[in-house]
């Protein structure tokens, strides 16, 4: 058993991190602050002995005792990093200093939830860990990206000057339950738009390509990590590497919800990448994993888990 801190514990990816670990008995405080997390996505583990949520910024420093730290706090979606540019920023760089200071503190291994977005709009395709990526740092992205990727030079410094053990893994789009319903991110917007028969906006001409993680594989993915060898650090690539156009995926969701939602189109928004695919060969290689969720399955899930959601 072990005692890990999981920062923005209360937010999509954070709080099915948390269920897995208590499940297979570890200890867990999860420290969120809630501007897009929310307690309901932890409310069913309040009461569980191995578990306590603690309201907290991360731009604040944090004097905790655990073994592990996973640090996810940061808003993940434009209309939410947008809002506030500047404590995105701040989250992503003065949370890194203030978890790396205090995994320094207690000599806790620590994992960054970094992004595919440190790639920026690649010229390279798939891209691979050791792309530098190409990223405006003047535009409205950039507190998002430019956070990431100071967070990350943040973890391999402290790799280098003080041999904290790190780990980052760059996330690749994820999407399942508990995802907030209005975060614009092209899944969600889909799914609720489908369930409320609006209509279905599309950006651009709907040919630029995601490739979507369902979240189970990626929570699998980040527990491995977690566990390599001391001296593995990655970066490491996580998400799905099977590509859709926004066309196909807003078919499948229409097909999968039913309803007479149209497809409408809207202009692109600024630096929105047109293509975006991880290389997953290290996380094959390393940690042995690649995911297992199929889209129509994972779509099922989500579109349930929604459903349940709107009807509330
Ligand atoms: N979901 C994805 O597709 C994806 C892709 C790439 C990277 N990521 C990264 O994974 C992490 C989790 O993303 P998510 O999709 O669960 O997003 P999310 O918005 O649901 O979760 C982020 C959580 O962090 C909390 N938070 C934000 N600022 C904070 C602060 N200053 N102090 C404490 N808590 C704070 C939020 O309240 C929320 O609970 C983020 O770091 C994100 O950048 C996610």
């Amino acid at each position: 058993m072990n005692r890990y801190l999981v920062t923005g514990g209360a937010g999509f990816l954070g709080s099915h991190l948390c269920d897995r670990l208590v499940e297979r008995g570890d200890d867990v405080l999860c420290v969120d602050n809630f501007f897009t997390g929310d307690k309901r996505n932890v409310a069913h583990l309040l009461g569980h002995s191995r578990f306590e949520l603690m309201r907290h910024d991360v731009t604040f420093p944090l004097y905790v005792e655990v073994d592990r730290i996973f640090n996810l706090a940061c808003p993940a979606s434009p209309v939410h990093y947008q809002h506030d540019p500047v404590q995105s920023t701040k989250t992503s760089v003065h949370g890194a200093i203030n978890m790396l200071g205090l995994a320094k503190r207690i000599k806790a291994r620590i994992l960054q939830a970094s992004t595919s977005e440190v790639y920026g709009d690649p010229e390279i395709h798939p891209q691979t860990e050791d792309y530098w990526g190409r990223v405006n740092p003047i535009g409205m992205r950039s507190c998002y990206d430019e956070g990431k990727r100071c967070a990350e030079t943040l973890f391999f410094d402290y790799h280098r000057q003080h041999r904290l053990e790190i780990k980052v893994v760059r996330i690749f789009n994820t999407y399942g339950p508990r995802m907030h319903p209005h975060d614009g991110r092209v899944v969600s917007n889909f799914i609720v738009q489908a369930l409320q028969g609006q209509d279905i906006t599309i950006y651009g001409d709907g040919l630029q390509t995601r490739s979507f993680c369902y979240v189970d594989d990626l929570i699998e993915a980040m527990l491995r990590m977690m566990d390599t060898d001391a001296d593995f650090t990655g970066p490491m690539n996580i998400g799905n590497p099977g590509e859709f156009t926004m066309l196909a995926l807003a078919e499948k969701v229409l097909a999968l919800v039913g309803g007479r939602s149209k497809l409408i189109y809207e202009k692109l928004p600024a630096d929105d990448p047109k293509q975006r695919q991880p290389d997953i060969s290290l996380a094959r290689k390393t940690i042995d994993w690649e995911p297992k969720v199929g889209l129509d399955d994972g779509l099922k899930e989500t579109i349930a888990y929604f459903r349940k959601l709107l009807a509330a």
